[in-house]
């Protein structure tokens, strides 16, 4: 397919925002503060932004570098590199495949909140039983997830430059402003028993190693690893989409630098608002106890008490995790929307309805999956969860890690870093970390990621048990 057809990016802001927009999604905004809140805060934040800058950055230069060079869709993309790796393409396709559907119910989820407090209903939101009874409900759910996901399919629908950059160059912005204000409002709050958000803030900022053992930091490390992972979309196939409607004479490394800076800024921002109001509020037993339903019960509860004021904060967080979870849902659909394409040939909107169909099916059985077809499962990894939970295990913990291991292969050790290293650099820009990105890509990165795949087995733990 012609690289008209296949569309591109107006410019290097336009690229960077829709990037931006696709990293920063519910990982920043719900995964990120929990896995800081269980992790103890400082220490976790500043393995992260060490993780960021060498991990993150080595993975997404190489995928975003692929896809300018190739110019194609990620299935076709390893094939042209490199004979025999046509494989990894088909790999990495499944994976925005898998987590689409289950993306857009918990898109619906959220969509469906942020109506509650744009209501006032926000205090209904406080009661334990509120969440739970909502994805357990027969239709809401499913509705919700249909409204997320159409407005996803106008915004792909429209194409590149029309659709997701015009897309992105205004809810980026937006999200920023909102999340600026919700955390500087957060921070001078104060809570019950005479705790305030300021002095959660020292939780979250200053990193506290006593009490720390060798296989806690280990555990620290692979959460830190795997959520730079997710977060920054890759091994998915997305940054090489993008990357190939990237325009050649944009810089690279800079792109690639202010992503990573958005995506970082955005998750600390996220953690600065949840973990110092929870702490507030609730004390260290409400950090460590919320886990997950960090951002669905206990902030929620800590709005509750704000009175309308909370309503207020409410309404404008959950505004903004909408828009932060469309962003990255619509780069989703793009990725599998350019898939289709380019293996099918078919054009964008037949393309975009037939992945819509497949997709919708897949996102009703799961929301049923709290319902008529609820079961529990046990994961390799010691969790126990439903349909959903079992998406996100396979996408995330065994396919994604896979794909990026094979991706540093064929970078590190079969076309070699200096394909990438030249990409970077061909209109003439320097590439200053090339000595950084050849040691991380040949052999830090690949460790890590056996470390996670291990991991996804609960390897690591009964590893560390050990001692
Ligand atoms: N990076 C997104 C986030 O932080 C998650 C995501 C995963 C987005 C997969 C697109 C694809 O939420």
């Amino acid at each position: 397919m012609s690289n008209e057809k296949r569309g591109s990016f107006t410019g290097s802001i336009g690229f960077v925002l829709a990037a931006a927009g696709s990293a920063v999604g519910l990982g920043n905004l719900w995964r990120f503060p929990y896995l800081a809140a269980k992790n103890g805060g400082g220490v976790f934040l500043l393995v992260y932004i060490i993780l960021a800058l060498t991990f993150g950055f080595a993975l997404m230069t190489t995928e975003i570098a692929i896809g300018r060079k190739t110019r194609r869709s990620p299935i076709k993309a390893y094939g042209e590199l490199k004979k025999g790796f046509g494989f990894l393409g088909y790999f990495s396709s499944i994976v925005p495949f898998i987590i689409f559907p289950y993306y857009c119910v918990i898109g619906g989820w959220v969509t469906k909140y942020t109506i509650d407090y744009l209501d006032g209903r926000g205090w209904e939101l406080v009661s334990d039983s509120y969440f739970g009874g909502f994805i357990t409900s027969p239709w809401s759910p499913i509705f919700w997830c249909a409204v997320f996901m159409i407005i996803c399919a106008i915004v792909v629908f429209a194409g590149v430059d029309k659709g997701i950059e015009k897309f992105s160059k205004i809810l980026m912005p937006l999200l920023i402003i909102l999340i600026v204000a919700v955390a500087i409002f957060a921070l001078t709050i104060n809570g019950n028993d005479g705790r305030t958000a300021m002095d959660g803030l020292k939780i979250y900022l200053i990193p506290d190693f006593t009490g720390m053992t060798f296989s806690r930091f280990i555990g620290i490390v692979v959460d830190a690893m795997s959520q730079i992972f997710y977060s920054m979309s890759l091994a998915m196939g997305i940054m090489i989409t993008y990357g190939s409607y990237m325009r050649k004479e944009d810089n690279m490394v800079k792109s690639v630098n202010h992503i990573e800076i958005f995506d970082t800024v955005i998750a600390f921002l996220a953690g600065l608002i949840m973990i110092p109001v929870v702490y507030a509020f609730q004390g260290s037993a409400g950090l460590e106890a919320s886990g997950p339903s960090l951002l669905f019960v206990a902030l929620p509860k800590v709005f509750a008490q704000m009175g309308w004021i909370g309503d207020v904060v409410g309404a404008s967080f959950f505004i903004l995790v909408v828009f932060a979870a469309l962003t990255s849902a619509v780069s989703l659909l793009e990725a599998i929307t350019s898939v289709v394409m380019d293996k099918f040939g078919w054009e964008r909107k037949k393309s975009c309805w037939a992945v819509l169909i497949v997709s919708g099916i897949v996102a009703l059985i799961t929301c049923f999956g709290y319902t008529i077809c609820y079961f529990e499962y046990k994961l390799p990894n010691g969790a126990v969860g439903q349909i959903l939970d079992i998406l996100d295990y396979v996408s995330n913990n065994i396919l994604m890690p896979i794909v990026a291991l094979i991706t540093c292969i064929l970078v590190g050790w079969v076309i070699k870093p200096k394909t990438v290293i030249d990409e970077v650099q061909a209109n003439g820009e320097k590439f200053g970390r090339k000595g950084l990105y050849t040691v991380m890509v040949k052999f830090v990165a690949p460790a890590c990621l056996i470390v996670i795949f291990l991991q996804a087995f609960g390897l690591v733990d009964r590893f560390l048990a050990l001692f």
